[in-house]
């Protein structure tokens, strides 16, 4: 496997590679991004295909009062993780490489699907992320990206950001990798005590009743969702939102239409913020109308 710090480093680590798949990370990896990774090998079978990961903790998606500089930085053991998995190369730019002056050019997503959810929570959050991926993209170069779908929105976003700027890149979603409890694998969750990570199952178990719910009834979904706020809210979290909605575009439905849907859902326990969801599929549909 490769480290490559500067641009020349990864030009020389991607050679005449036919085929690059890519998995941006922030680092501190765990078996979520591991997934990513076999994901990501399981397409490049011929020796000119590479497996690329990037560690970049960016500054931009992160507003002022959250975590930046508490994220937790584990270069050497991620890259032992991913030497382990089978990854060809890592980039590892630092910020002066990333961002060698201020970033005043940013990608900003469009309102409708970026300042809802996530982005109504984390103003600007979604503009720093597409502007470093569009800024990795164009320094990988891949063929494909894997994110993981727990970030279900960033997902949407970053897959509508390349076909409206015809990015020639595949956007592949990997399912969300949770402990054997059903907690959702996050960097965040080292934040959390022993205690913690039991009352964190808390959020699952509403995402999972709201989709029990959704399952075997034909409206009422908002109400649902609402309850399941209360009783989180109740029982010593901060709920940002829970809610039923689309997987098309992430508007809130109250009722089945003719499409999948995801149950999107973020709140904070303690001082950790997470972020969970539970998809839909319209053939998961009980009822007959
Ligand atoms: O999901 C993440 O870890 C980050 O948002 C990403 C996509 C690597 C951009 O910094």
């Amino acid at each position: 496997m490769i480290i490559a710090h500067t641009l020349s480093e990864l030009h020389s680590a991607l050679g005449a590679s036919s085929k690059r798949v890519f998995v941006p990370t922030m680092g501190n990896l765990h078996a979520g991004h591991l997934q990513l990774i076999r994901q990501a090998k399981a397409l490049c079978q011929q020796p000119n295909e590479l497996t690329v990961a990037s560690i970049f903790v960016n500054r931009l998606q992160f507003a002022p009062h959250e975590d930046f500089d508490q994220y937790p930085r584990t270069f050497d053991n991620d890259c032992e993780l991913l030497r382990a998995t089978g990854c060809d190369v890592v980039f590892a730019p630092n910020e002066t490489l990333m961002y060698p002056q201020a970033q005043t050019y940013t990608v900003h997503p469009p309102a409708e699907l970026a300042d809802l959810w996530e982005g109504h929570f984390r103003p600007g959050f979604f503009t720093g992320v597409c502007t470093v991926v569009m800024k990795l993209f164009h320094m990988v170069n891949p063929s494909t990206a894997i994110f993981g779908k727990k970030d279900f929105q960033q997902w949407k976003v970053l897959e509508q950001m390349v076909r409206q700027m015809a990015m020639p890149i595949e956007i592949l979603g990997c399912p969300i990798e949770r402990s054997k409890d059903g907690l959702a694998l996050s960097s965040r969750n080292g934040y959390l005590s022993e205690t913690q990570k039991l009352q964190a199952l808390a959020l699952q178990g509403q995402l999972r009743a709201v989709a029990q719910f959704v399952k075997a009834k034909e409206r009422g979904f908002k109400a649902q969702s609402k309850l399941g706020m209360d009783a989180l809210n109740a029982n010593g979290w901060r709920v940002d939102y829970l809610a039923v909605c689309q997987q098309s575009d992430l508007q809130e439905v109250d009722l089945w239409g003719a499409e999948d849907l995801v149950i999107l859902a973020a709140a904070t326990l303690g001082s950790t913020r997470l972020i969970d969801n539970i998809e839909v599929q319209l053939t998961e549909r009980t009822l007959t109308l």
